[in-house]
């Protein structure tokens, strides 16, 4: 069965770049959210994205307004009760992420496969509570989701071949790069970056050197193209957060513990670029 019609549940930077990818390449994409201002913020990005590969000849006003015109946007779950697949890119918190879950496998097709793009939760327990464990994958894209080439396509136990093979083939026909990972908290990718990125905060919390300091060393010594307090706060310090907590409970190893000055600034909603304040200023 080919894919054609998909449903994008969360309409945030992550649910709008997948939203966008999708309708690039000619699917039918309906983006949903819980509020109208959420789906319409979502829209206004991916509108953003478009017009700058028009404005840079990448793609022509037809083609931004074709892709415009395959996304629909809606409130109601119950509008993606016919999609081919349903990828989920909401808040990650597991007893919401699993909530919605159980909701879907009522709702959709039972022929609808139901990926979820969680930074960290196994897959295992969406799939448990969906119950329909063999329909359930992970779809893990990366941020800028158009800029970016890696999906890691996470096979829970449950996953049949059917439903692995359709979400592997559908990120080739995104023009990314999918790898098989396994079903661990933080997969392959926050498995190891999301360490990296809380020692880089224990070093600003101990004084080990200023925010700049830490970001020029780990960006001109390493060839990283963010230092890694920049990139935090471009993911999310909340996001950042949930990953940690996730790793230090599921993995049960003091290695994975959130750093103290992180969870203070979520506190304190330094959330990072989205909420105008985290390690920087914008
Ligand atoms: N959305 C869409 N496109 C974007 C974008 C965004 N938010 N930000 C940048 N771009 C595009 C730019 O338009 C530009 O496109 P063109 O080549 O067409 O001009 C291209 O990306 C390069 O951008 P810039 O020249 O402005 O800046 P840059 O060279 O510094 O690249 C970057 C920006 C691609 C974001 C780069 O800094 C980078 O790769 N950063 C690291 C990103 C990263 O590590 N992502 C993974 C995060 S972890 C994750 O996502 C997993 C998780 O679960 C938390």
């Amino acid at each position: 069965m080919e894919i054609k019609k998909i449903g994008v549940i969360g309409a945030g930077q992550m649910g709008a770049g997948i939203a966008q990818v999708c309708a690039a390449i000619g699917k039918v994409v309906t983006l949903c959210d819980i509020k109208e201002e959420f789906v319409d913020n979502g829209i206004v990005t991916i509108k953003k994205n478009l017009e700058r590969s028009v404005s840079k000849e990448r793609i022509s006003q037809h083609v931004m307004d074709e892709t415009l015109s395959r996304i629909s946007t809606s409130l109601l779950t119950t509008d993606l009760k016919n999609s081919d697949i349903v990828i989920e890119a909401i808040i990650e918190d597991v007893d919401i992420k699993k909530a919605l879950f159980s909701d879907l496998g009522n709702i959709c097709d039972p022929t609808t496969i139901l990926a979820s793009n969680t930074s960290s939760i196994p897959i295992g327990i969406l799939a448990e509570a969906s119950g329909r464990p063999s329909k359930v994958v992970g779809m893990h894209f990366m941020n800028p989701v158009p800029v970016m080439k890696l999906v890691e396509v996470i096979r829970a136990t449950g996953t049949s071949d059917d439903t692995f093979d359709m979400t592997f083939k559908l990120a080739e026909d995104l023009h990314k790069v999918p790898v098989l990972v396994n079903d661990f908290p933080g997969f392959v990718s926050n498995r190891i970056l999301l360490p990296m990125l809380n020692e880089a905060m224990f070093c600003v919390m101990e004084g080990v050197a200023e925010p700049e300091a830490i970001d020029t060393v780990m960006k001109l010594g390493m060839s990283h193209p963010m230092g890694p307090l920049t990139l935090a706060d471009f993911i999310g310090l909340d996001t950042c957060l949930a990953i940690m907590e996730v790793l230090h409970k599921d993995l049960n190893d003091d290695k994975y513990r959130p750093c103290p000055l992180l969870e203070e600034m979520v506190k304190g909603g330094k959330l990072g670029k989205k909420s105008g304040e985290g390690f920087y200023k914008y």
